[in-house]
């Protein structure tokens, strides 16, 4: 990003009309200048509002994640622990970033957009500018994948914590490890592993949470889903939501690996939000229907069959069985 893309952002940021002389005389270029600099804001995503004889604005206004801002509302206790917290305005994905470099451990990266945001199952996560939260963290694990087992889970427990903390009362999960509100997708989480499963590896642990979508970008999302400004009374200073979310992220990894998701499982559990409702789990093999009792100690979705058999079930696609 260039410095003038910085410079003309930061004047934006606020909601106001600036006029095309005021931005040119702040930034020192001509009105040619700011009229390309104002359409590579565009193309990043940000909507620009022109009324001829007043000027240009984003409605609204935007907050753009700043480092000290973020450690400064971190709490005392993991206020030492990321090695460091980086912040690009454009990446591709923050878990392919984060993926990509050596000596990463217990490093933060935010990006204010991505071009390639990863959803599970191959799907994009659809990532528009200084609109929502991408975040990747990097963590080393001794005892290999067996100790990760419900980590996943244990994410979506931890950024919900992070929401209530925030004031917002109505968060359920939906296995794995989607964040919901009122039955729309609020936020996802994507885990992936680097190294050796049977030894020493690493898990990138990916968080991207919906606060302020713009219309133009919901329309490329194929589910029900929601943000922060539809669900929450007070606005959410992003700044203060990345604080909290790397927080609770952090204390949770700091003993995963000794407690496991056993620990966490109950808080998961009350948070369900298909618990008995009838549920299908679709494989690419089979489709298996039945109620939705709860998770075990490994994270895995437990149906019960009209057999009345208990079945567990650690991978697949859980949805909501259509009643006719
Ligand atoms: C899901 O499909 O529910 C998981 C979405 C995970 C999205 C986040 S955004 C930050 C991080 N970087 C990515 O490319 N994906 C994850």
């Amino acid at each position: 990003m260039s410095n003038l893309q910085d410079k003309i952002l930061s004047i934006l940021k606020d909601g106001a009309f600036h006029s095309g002389e005021s931005l040119g005389e702040q930034l020192g270029v001509s009105r040619t200048a700011v009229w390309k600099q104002l359409q590579k804001v565009e193309e990043m995503g940000l909507q620009i509002e022109s009324v001829k004889g007043t000027g240009y604005r984003v409605a609204n206004g935007f907050e753009l994640l700043c480092k000290e801002t973020i450690v400064a509302h971190l709490s005392s206790a993991n206020a030492q622990l990321p090695r460091q917290i980086e912040i690009f305005q454009t990446l591709d994905s923050t878990n392919k970033y984060v993926g990509e470099r050596a000596d990463y451990s217990t490093s933060v990266v935010f990006a204010e957009r991505q071009t390639s945001g990863r959803g599970r199952r191959g799907k994009t996560w659809v990532s528009p500018f200084a609109a929502n939260i991408y975040m990747s963290i990097l963590w080393d694990f001794e005892q290999g994948a067996q100790a990760l087992e419900g980590l996943s889970l244990g994410v979506g427990v931890a950024v919900r914590r992070a929401l209530v903390e925030l004031g917002l009362d109505n968060v359920s999960l939906k296995w794995p490890n989607d964040i919901y509100v009122a039955g729309k997708k609020l936020g996802g989480i994507l885990l992936e592993m680097l190294g050796d499963p049977a030894g020493q590896c690493s898990v990138i642990i990916g968080v991207g949470i919906n606060v302020s979508m713009p219309e133009t970008t919901a329309a490329d999302i194929d589910q029900p889903w929601t943000d922060l400004r539809a669900e929450s009374k007070e606005p959410i200073s992003r700044n203060k939501l990345a604080a909290v979310l790397v927080d609770k992220i952090f204390t949770l990894l700091a003993d995963f690996e000794t407690v496991g998701f056993a620990q966490y499982r109950d808080e998961w559990q009350a948070a369900d939000a298909f618990k008995g409702q009838q549920g299908t789990i679709s494989t690419p093999r089979d489709s298996i229907s039945g109620t939705v009792v709860g998770v075990d100690n490994s994270g895995a979705v437990q149906l019960r069959l009209s057999s009345g058999e208990v079945q567990s079930f650690i991978g697949g696609e859980l949805s909501l069985r259509r009643t006719q």
